[in-house]
């Protein structure tokens, strides 16, 4: 019989690696592909290789692979934490924004998806449009990673948070995050499904006009039948706070200007995580927020500086987190010689 998977992430990091073929040639466009299961043994490879990564650096298991990185929309940390979990994976990552392809518009999403096929082992893109992200999919023959579609999801920075809820909780039982503000957005809709899946309950804060989508709330609450997780909406950030383990915000504007900007500001400002609310959270409560933040918006300093603040953790946790899925996703037809390498590397093979 199959040994359980590692529910705390002390049993993650002792226990011996399930196979890992089985994720090998997948897409990663949503968590709402992989069963809870696969998504804690995707976390158990993230932590390894976080290990070895304070061990050794470097652990090349993927020699001469390359991963395309097609980006609509400007980044910081997706674009440097692939690149530089490529480069200590031993392989290399192509940064390929608008004006150096032909997409949007001057080549078919469809050829573009056949090509990087023919020319990489993988490709990861931030997209405008979901729709775009799962037409590159269907035609692509290599795993396609999800790096933000700005209409639906981002389901490799939320993975990613659950591994700092992780590392700072022990487990994912018995656990409430509060998410205040723009819940309305991709990676409001991101960290609710991750959550819910993995047992998380969840409360969604915002303005009652701007509340959750009702079809990702269907999503999420399909999530919670399955792990025992629970979605609660309301538009009072301190009921919001209150229990509550982990308190998440995101951007409420970032390109908008002048009164559209200032609509957004007044419709969020009940919302702003800052020490008047925190005061009403629980002890020990920890604060996330993905990064980047319009400083004093949506966090004031005192919190996002202050020591119940994951945030720089979340940023490099992306790292460690994509190796992991990129590693699993892309696979490997050898055994490394270096004996640190080779948990992972029979893993993979199995
Ligand atoms: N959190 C996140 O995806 O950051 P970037 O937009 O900088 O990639």
């Amino acid at each position: 019989m199959p040994a359980a998977v590692p529910q705390t992430i002390t049993e993650a990091a002792k226990a011996t690696l399930a196979p890992l073929s089985k994720f090998r040639g997948r897409h990663y466009l949503t968590d709402q592909d992989y069963a809870r299961e696969e998504l804690l043994e995707l976390l158990q490879l993230a932590v390894k290789l976080k290990a070895l990564w304070r061990d050794k650096g470097l652990t090349p298991f993927l020699p001469g692979r390359t991963l395309a990185m097609i980006f609509e929309h400007p980044s910081t940390r997706t674009r440097v934490s692939f690149e530089a979990g490529m480069t200590e994976l031993g392989g290399h990552a192509q940064y390929l924004r608008p004006g150096e392809i032909h997409l949007p518009g001057r080549e078919s999403i469809k050829d573009t998806s056949i090509v990087l096929s023919r020319l990489t082992d993988a490709i990861m893109a931030r997209t405008a449009y979901h729709s775009s992200l799962v037409e590159l999919a269907e035609w692509a023959t290599v795993p396609v990673v999800n790096g933000l579609t700005d209409d639906y999801d981002h389901p490799i920075q939320s993975l990613t948070d659950a591994l700092t809820i992780w590392e700072t909780a022990g487990s994912f039982e018995r656990l409430k995050l509060a998410f205040l503000g723009k819940v309305s957005d991709a990676m409001a809709s991101s960290v609710a499904l991750t959550c819910s899946r993995l047992g998380i309950d969840v409360v969604m804060a915002g303005p009652a006009d701007h509340q959750m989508a009702p079809e990702m709330k269907q999503l999420v609450r399909a999530n919670g039948e399955q792990s025992g997780a629970t979605l609660t909406l309301t538009d009072d950030p301190v009921e919001a706070v209150a229990g509550a383990d982990f308190i998440y915000t995101v951007l409420w504007w970032w390109l908008e200007e002048g009164e559209e900007r200032e609509a957004l500001r007044r419709t969020y400002r009940p919302f702003q995580v800052n020490e008047e609310l925190w005061a009403q959270a629980k002890p020990g409560a920890r604060f996330m927020d993905c990064l980047p933040a319009v400083r004093g918006e949506e966090a004031t300093d005192e919190i996002m500086d202050g020591p119940m603040s994951l945030c720089f953790d979340q940023s490099e946790n992306r790292k460690h987190l994509q190796k992991a899925v990129l590693l699993a996703l892309i696979g490997s037809d050898r055994l490394p010689h270096d004996p640190d390498l080779q948990e992972i590397g029979r893993a993979l093979l199995a």
